[in-house]
């Protein structure tokens, strides 16, 4: 008698796929700043929340918003609702985020206020965050990936120094110029802690962590390599050695003819580019060596119309036959229209899925042994149907 055949969902979630460098026609997707201003969903929430840093550090609320324009779009990941500002915070500086002006921390003017720093970030500070990822995690499908952050060294160093955000980031480079070995220091202290925190939330969940060094492109080539690479190389071997093969995408934005140093030196699987970086030099020079995320410009999307359209097609063109995260250059600005997002998931089309037939006796030994083999290298089966 012919045994009865049972239809078997087999896949890893897509964006683990493309940072294992395997090619997926069409790209897996995701859109930095996700959540936020643009979504009315965000807003209703982020009204009931009261401060910013209230809902980074409300699970709940944090996770709802995490969630949300995965709700909404079907996005292939979803990153962490938090702020790269938690670390000084979490190191025991005062942070503080103004209706619309942005970040306020204590300025950090000297080495002598390096003294009042904690040697190690505080874990009890930064425990809502890695209960927010346990929750969104329970709640992600089996095709979504959770991503976690946190701000590189050189970035959260620009904030802390200047205690706010400055067009050209001149007090930390100052600072690094005038006083490099106490400079080093605070670097160092972001390093450990970032690994720390990393780490966290990867034993949380996170399946996925991305560095943003947001402010990368101010440094020339020797400060690059010595304030971007080198604690970005030592935050990716830190937490590797302790959550072993961990996936990590660094962006370093604005990091033009030193993002293959990057790739090469600091051990990413990733790079996120800006739209400023030219695509065919991406697709030759870095795709070889890492998946490449990216990379349309923000205003093309807040634009919308044959704009985006052509970034969209360009960005398939120059990338689309390599291992590619389908991004922005930058994070979606506030005044960006929804119905944008959605032209682009059109246009991308949808996410193709696998599966194999076969005879139901052997279907479920066949998916327990696939989960137990893949397990080590951070795959999930997709349960079967
Ligand atoms: O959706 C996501 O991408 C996850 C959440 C996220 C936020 N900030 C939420 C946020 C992430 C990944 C960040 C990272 C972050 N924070 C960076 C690096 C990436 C980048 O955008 O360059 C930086 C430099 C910061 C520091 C920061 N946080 C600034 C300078 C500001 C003020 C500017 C602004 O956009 O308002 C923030 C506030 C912030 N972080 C908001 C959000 C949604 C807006 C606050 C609000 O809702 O009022």
């Amino acid at each position: 008698m012919e045994e009865e055949r049972k239809t078997v969902s087999v896949g890893i979630k897509p964006l683990l796929r493309v940072l294992a460098r395997e090619h997926e026609p069409v790209p897996p997707v995701w859109m930095m700043r996700q959540a936020g201003r643009y979504l009315p969903e965000y807003r209703a929430v982020r009204e009931k929340a009261g401060g910013f840093l209230d809902l980074c550090f409300n699970p709940e609320l944090a996770a709802e918003v995490t969630l949300q324009p995965v709700r909404r779009f079907g996005f292939d990941a979803a990153i962490l609702f938090s702020d790269i500002l938690v670390v000084p915070l979490a190191l025991g500086r005062k942070v503080e985020f103004t209706a619309g002006e942005g970040p306020r921390l204590e300025p950090l003017a000297d080495a002598a206020a390096l003294t009042s720093l904690h040697e190690t970030i505080d874990g009890k500070v930064l425990a809502p965050i890695y209960e927010t990822v346990a929750r969104v995690k329970s709640q992600l499908d089996t095709k979504t990936a959770l991503i976690g952050f946190c701000g590189a060294p050189w970035t959260v160093a620009t904030y802390m120094v200047a205690g706010e955000a400055t067009p050209d980031q001149a007090p930390a480079r100052l600072f690094a110029y005038r006083d490099p070995e106490n400079f080093a220091r605070l670097i160092d202290l972001l390093v450990q802690g970032s690994i720390e925190y990393l780490v966290g939330q990867l034993k949380a969940g996170a399946e996925v962590v991305q560095i943003f060094d947001t402010w990368a492109g101010v440094l020339g080539p020797q400060q690059f390599e010595h304030w971007c690479i080198e604690p970005t190389q030592k935050i990716v071997a830190g937490v590797r050695e302790q959550v072993s093969g961990a996936k990590i995408i660094g962006f370093p934005r604005g990091a033009s003819a030193m993002a293959l140093p990057y790739v090469q030196l600091t051990g990413v699987d990733g790079i996120g580019l800006d739209w400023t970086y030219p695509r065919g030099i991406a697709r030759d020079v870095l795709q070889p060596r890492a998946t490449v995320q990216g990379n349309v410009d923000p205003l093309a999307l807040l634009a919308g119309g044959g704009a985006l359209d052509r970034e969209v097609d360009d960005v398939m063109k120059e990338l689309g036959d390599g291992p590619l995260i389908f991004n922005l250059g930058h994070g979606i600005l506030p005044a960006t229209p929804i119905a944008h997002v959605d032209c682009i998931l059109r246009q991308l089309d949808a996410t193709p899925s696998y599966e194999l037939i076969l005879p139901a006796s052997l279907a479920e030994a066949f998916v327990g042994w696939l989960t137990h083999a893949a397990a080590p290298y951070g795959y999930e089966v997709l349960a079967p149907a």
